[in-house]
């Protein structure tokens, strides 16, 4: 008898209701319209609950004991965390130069702190903001009472933020003298948060559409200053431009907002004042449809001496959102390559964030998703490429690279990474060539440009450090 095909899994009858409670509660509207994505999640939690169906499974979250603790388990299932650490140079640059100076000499006579970083994730920007506020404040930091706190409705999210503790790739990007300062090393591949900058930041778990209902806990308000990033793309536009206000009025009255880097919108500017500040855009609580420059750095009281270094580059001319790499004029004939501002984004963030968390198994998995539906996407194939070297999978690994470079061979991150792994295989010439390109098409940027794909790291951090691998690519390493 003739093998009979094995049938796609159905998604059950039960769905459509279950997906719109999900919506409802999380605001994940990004769901709306991508079913499989999220059948393949729920249908983890049907096979741990041994429950057969979204029906039943729906009675199990209405159940008055056990469905809470399952809709904690349900939500760490469906959201997704990609973060690392000072994210969006130009914001943080920002904060460093204009925001929190602005804040701290407003606030010094009461010397009274707070900042919030909802949807926080792994905790990565909360201890960013840690990290400032210890540089900038010095010293002095012990007379202030200083509140970071982060929240976010993924539980293991915040149980990871509690620890502290970041793996080799959220931390890909970091100079190791950062790294060194920030972090104590506790095995090869994962490094702690020093507890100087882990006393001021607290984790606690929220869920930002209570924000909405009135259930949200009254002591989250009175902020001098909210971070929201990366959040508001999984909602429905009108959910967005509610929790924006929902989050204003949780702000001091000359308190400071931001927003994901990439998430700007006009109604924004009626809520609150825009300050253009370089290579972003803040808000500020108040009356709204005004748009400030930034308060000169010159009117400012003085702060400690700034004695720090920082991993941050230098301001941008202003440029309200970072410039997206030119589709390559060597693929004319080829369909165009999806724009970074197309869907695929939240995609990537999926997988980058499963490989943070160590699953790149995963990550894999949605990187051959994610390719069979766009495969002229030359991100999709370099983050595959990226994955496999870390799956120890080189010869994939190279292949992948060689298809982003073939969609993008400006991609400097992808020659510069296909370098890396052919010199790792002992590939001198062509590891020397590929970097060589990388460091040629950064020589064509100005040094403080951030790179594509390449988490703050900018133009000339890409020459400096093809520079050091060619140095230290030398015959007596090789073996020769
Ligand atoms: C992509 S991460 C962004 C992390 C960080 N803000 C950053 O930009 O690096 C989005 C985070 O929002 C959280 N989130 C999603 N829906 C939420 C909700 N309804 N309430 C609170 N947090 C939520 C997710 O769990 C996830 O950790």
């Amino acid at each position: 008898m003739a093998a009979r095909a094995v049938a796609a899994p159905l998604i059950d009858a039960g769905f459509p209701q279950l997906k719109s409670r999900i919506i409802e509660r999380t605001g994940h509207f990004y769901y709306q319209d991508k079913d499989d994505l999220l059948w393949e999640r729920v249908r983890k939690r049907l096979r741990a609950t041994g429950l057969p169906d979204s029906t039943r499974y729906l009675t199990l979250l209405d159940d008055a004991i056990s469905g809470p603790a399952e809709w904690g388990r349900l939500e760490a299932e469906i959201t997704i965390g990609e973060t690392f650490f000072f994210r969006y140079a130009e914001q943080f640059t920002a904060l460093r130069d204009t925001i929190l100076p602005e804040i701290i000499a407003r606030k010094s006579a009461t010397r009274r702190l707070r900042i919030w970083s909802a949807g926080c994730s792994t905790g990565a920007e909360a201890f960013s903001l840690s990290i400032l506020v210890n540089e900038i404040l010095g010293k002095s930091l012990e007379d202030w009472r200083i509140v970071i706190l982060g929240t976010d409705i993924n539980d293991s999210f915040l149980k990871a933020a509690r620890q502290a503790q970041f793996g080799k790739w959220a931390l890909r990007s970091m100079p190791p003298q950062e790294r060194e300062r920030y972090f104590i090393g506790i095995d090869k591949d994962r490094w702690q948060v020093r507890p100087e900058f882990r006393s001021i930041v607290r984790f606690e778990r929220h869920n930002l559409l209570s924000l909405l209902d009135g259930t949200s806990p009254l002591e989250l308000t009175e902020f001098d200053l909210i971070l929201c990033r990366n959040v508001l793309i999984y909602f429905h536009p009108d959910t967005v431009v509610e929790l924006v206000g929902a989050l204003r009025d949780r702000l001091t009255e000359d308190g400071w907002m931001l927003l994901g880097h990439a998430e700007p919108n006009p109604t924004f500017s009626t809520m609150m004042q825009v300050v253009n500040l370089p290579g972003t855009v803040a808000y500020r609580h108040g009356s709204g449809a005004a748009t400030t420059p930034a308060p000169p750095v010159s009117q400012l009281p003085a702060l400690p001496p700034p004695e720090w270094k920082p991993f941050l580059p230098p301001p941008k001319p202003a440029e309200p959102v970072k410039a997206k790499r030119q589709a390559p004029p060597s693929a004319p004939t080829l369909p165009k390559a999806p724009s970074a501002s197309d869907e695929p984004d939240a995609l990537l963030e999926e997988i980058r964030a499963r490989a943070d968390a160590g699953d790149f198994a995963a990550a894999d998995g949605l990187c051959r998703k994610a390719l069979a539906e766009q495969p002229l996407d030359a991100r999709l194939h370099f983050y595959r490429g990226l994955v496999l070297r870390e799956l120890r999978r080189p010869g994939e690994s190279e292949k992948s690279f060689l298809n982003s470079l073939y969609l993008d061979k400006s991609f400097a991150m992808a020659h510069y990474h296909l370098g890396l792994l052919l010199l790792a295989d002992g590939r001198s010439g062509s590891g020397r060539r590929s970097l060589t390109n990388a460091a040629r098409i950064a020589a064509t940027m100005p040094g403080d440009r951030q790179l594509d794909e390449a988490d703050g790291l900018t133009a000339k951090d890409l020459r400096d450090l093809v520079r050091a691998h060619l140095a230290a690519d030398t015959p007596a390493r090789r073996g020769g």
